[in-house]
């Protein structure tokens, strides 16, 4: 199956504001350079708030993380659980069609989303509620045939059983997750033979199921207000993470600074600052997307910081390159990626093994 971006996209993306908190949050898991880590959980997070992954969405994701927006695509591409087209605004039914479901009855539960939600899958049903799709297992074999909704797995699914959650979804109804058998979790269909003197006193549900009811609403769209944000790998609320992960603003001296210590500081910038143009020399500026690390983002900030050409950076000193750095979104990457040695070469008229790539395949890495 082909995965595109579907051909209707919205105007654009924005994380709710708690959203943006948590994925803020997230990035601070990862070193300074690797923020691309986050690049999934962040995705997800889109996911859950839309119900799908737009254009506008995963460049959004792409910004947040200094990544091109391509690499960003090929992830949400390349996996199948991210949504690339719209779904179902209440429900995304995803259908186990693997082995012991299919053996076990998945058939049966196709047909139940061809005559109650849509003809095809990813197809809207007519009042826009419920969309459906076949998926590979979903490692819940023992309790076949079973479905996916939203985050939950609903197990031991007959025809019956399974039209009559749909039916309730698109009542606005919440069904209960878990074994539709009466089936408590993935002890044999028989009984148990072993362990049966923790039977009594057992709670209602088993351990997932009872989240899911505890929760409630399985079903509602993540805006990022249901849970605090934890974030204990800085010792603090989600709060002070996002403040520690949100873009710096430009520096401004203190106003309790001594005089003294705000010139010298003001000196040093512009001791520090590189030789920078107000625009390409002759109106023709080099591809700084030819070198490796710098993708159609950073050339933009780049350029506006007076670079456009591959010798301007060639004659960056060590000081320049902090200066520099300090006002790039992630720091690192000019000694990470070796821009100097490379633009040296191609200031010459050098090739370098990523511009001739980038150059072959039309693609650059940010
Ligand atoms: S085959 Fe359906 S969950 Fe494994």
């Amino acid at each position: 199956m082909l995965r595109r971006l579907h051909p209707e996209q919205p105007e654009s993306f924005a994380f709710t504001a708690a959203n943006q908190q948590w994925a803020e949050a997230q990035i601070t898991k990862y070193p300074e350079g690797r923020q691309a880590s986050a690049v999934i959980p962040l995705l997800w997070r889109a996911q859950e708030q839309e119900g799908w992954l737009s254009r506008p969405a995963i460049e959004s994701v792409a910004d947040m993380l200094g990544m091109a927006y391509i690499r960003v695509l090929e992830v949400a591409s390349f996996y199948f659980m991210f949504q690339l087209q719209p779904v179902g605004s209440v429900a995304h039914i995803q259908v186990c069609g693997t082995t012991s479901c299919m053996i076990c009855g998945a058939e049966d539960l196709i047909a139940v989303c061809k005559e109650k939600i849509a003809a095809k899958p990813h197809e809207l049903s007519a009042d826009g509620k419920l969309s459906w799709e076949e998926v590979e297992c979903l490692g819940s074999c023992t309790n076949a045939p079973m479905a996916q909704i939203g985050k939950d797995y609903y197990e031991d699914l007959t025809a019956e059983s399974f039209g009559k959650i749909i039916d309730d979804l698109a009542a606005g109804k919440v069904p209960t997750p878990g074994p539709q058998n009466g089936r408590y979790a993935a002890e044999p269909l028989k009984g148990l033979s072993s362990l049966s003197e923790h039977e009594a006193g057992k709670p209602k549900y088993n351990a997932s199921v009872e989240l899911a009811t505890d929760l409630g609403d399985t079903v509602k769209r993540i805006d990022g207000t249901e849970v605090p944000i934890l974030t204990p790998w800085l010792g603090k609320d989600g709060k002070a993470a996002a403040t520690k992960a949100a873009p710096k603003p430009p520096k401004a001296p203190a106003a309790a600074k001594p005089a003294v210590k705000q010139v010298e500081e003001a000196r040093k910038a512009t001791e520090d600052q590189p030789e920078t143009l107000t625009g390409a020399r002759d109106g023709k500026p080099d591809d700084l997307k030819m070198l490796k690390g710098v993708g159609p983002k950073l050339e933009e900030t780049l350029n506006e910081l007076g670079f456009f050409h591959y010798d301007q950076i060639a004659a960056w000193t060590p000081a320049n390159v902090a200066w520099v750095d300090e006002r790039l979104k992630f720091k690192g990457r000019i000694e990470r990626d070796g821009w100097i040695e490379q633009a040296g070469k191609l200031a010459v008229g050098e090739e370098t093994e990523f511009a001739k790539r980038a150059k072959e395949d039309g693609t650059y890495e940010d």
